[in-house]
């Protein structure tokens, strides 16, 4: 079987957490590299989750810490949804594994260059690492087949009105990702708000009875607090969908636009701007992820879960 060379580049977070759930249980992805970035909590604390996250998981790729905070933003956190720690709730295992000293745009440049086929950036954060890598290595972009983020939305924000959180921590990261001419899923607002796991689905996660089930069912525990006192009807498990937007793409409903990352607007900054006009020539550089069937996002987590049956490591 011919897998699908990926990285893996977030901010864990608990929605990223479970993205890489997914991503690790799927024998067709190839993980190449884990990486970090600042966005949910600090840099140091992103990446003790992230490490921790592969410990849990089993996932023994080269693992590089990424950028300390924007490109040119001023670092923001987001404690309010992912706690202090940044991935508040059940203890986790200590990382077992060492660090690269490499970048994290180093690293991925290096295995985007030994990769023999083009390789996927999954980004589940501020695309901080990703637009470094582009501007610090462009002769690696020929060997990017995809890159598949969680971010952004076409119709409206969460962290402010007009824009969501990864976009609007670092715009200027989005948008040289938006304009490098490589394929983007954009799995944004539109979809991952529609992703929800909700108390209803804890006791199907809890009957799967392993260490990760246990794992992931704290996590949600924690993360659908605050959603919930927010008004959403569940936890928005938004990163996982830029993971089974490539693995499993008929569970969504998805559309190619043109978009692109405002920089300027007062209220806008950071807004991923889609041109929906049919007569519009500007180029369709967007594949965006715009509904998702929730009940087969429940059973394709099981299923991922499932595959961690007899995993069990000391916490
Ligand atoms: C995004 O922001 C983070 O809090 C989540 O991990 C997700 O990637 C949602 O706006
Ligand atoms: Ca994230």
């Amino acid at each position: 079987m011919k897998r699908l060379p990926i990285i893996l580049d977030g901010d864990p977070g608990h929605d990223d957490a479970i993205a890489w759930v997914f991503a690790k249980a799927d024998p067709r992805l190839n993980i190449l590299a884990v990486t970090s970035v600042a966005g949910n909590q600090t840099i140091e604390k992103t990446t003790l989750n992230a490490r921790r996250i592969c410990a849990l998981l089993g996932i023994d790729a080269p693992f590089a810490k990424g950028a300390v905070r924007p490109l040119v933003n001023p670092p923001v956190t987001a404690g309010n949804w992912h706690g202090e720690s940044g991935l508040d709730g059940p203890k986790m295992p200590q990382p077992d594994q060492e660090m690269s000293e490499l970048t994290a745009s180093d690293l991925m440049a290096k295995v985007i260059r030994e990769s023999q086929d083009p390789v996927t950036i999954i980004s589940t954060g501020p695309l901080t690492n990703t637009a470094q890598l582009l501007l610090i290595h462009p002769e690696v972009k020929e060997n990017i087949g995809r890159i598949s983020i969680m971010g952004g939305g076409v119709t409206h924000g969460n962290w402010v009105p007009a824009a969501e959180f990864n976009i609007w921590e670092d715009p200027e990261a989005a948008w040289i990702v938006f304009n490098s001419g490589i394929p983007m899923t954009m799995s944004g607002l539109d979809v991952t708000e529609k992703a929800l796991i909700c108390p209803e689905d804890f006791p199907r996660i809890e009957g799967v009875g392993n260490q990760v089930a246990d794992i992931v069912l704290g996590w949600l525990k924690f993360f659908y607090m605050y959603p919930m006192q927010i008004g959403y009807a569940g936890a928005p498990v938004h990163d996982p969908c830029a993971v089974l937007a490539l693995t499993h793409p008929e569970i969504f409903q998805m559309q190619d636009l043109h978009v692109d990352v405002e920089l300027q607007g007062e209220l806008t900054r950071g807004e991923t701007v889609a041109d929906f006009r049919s007569w519009s020539d500007a180029e369709k550089n967007v594949t965006c992820v715009l509904g998702i069937d929730r009940e087969k996002y429940i059973d394709l987590l099981i299923d991922a879960l499932r595959t961690y049956d007899g995993r069990e490591v000391p916490v």
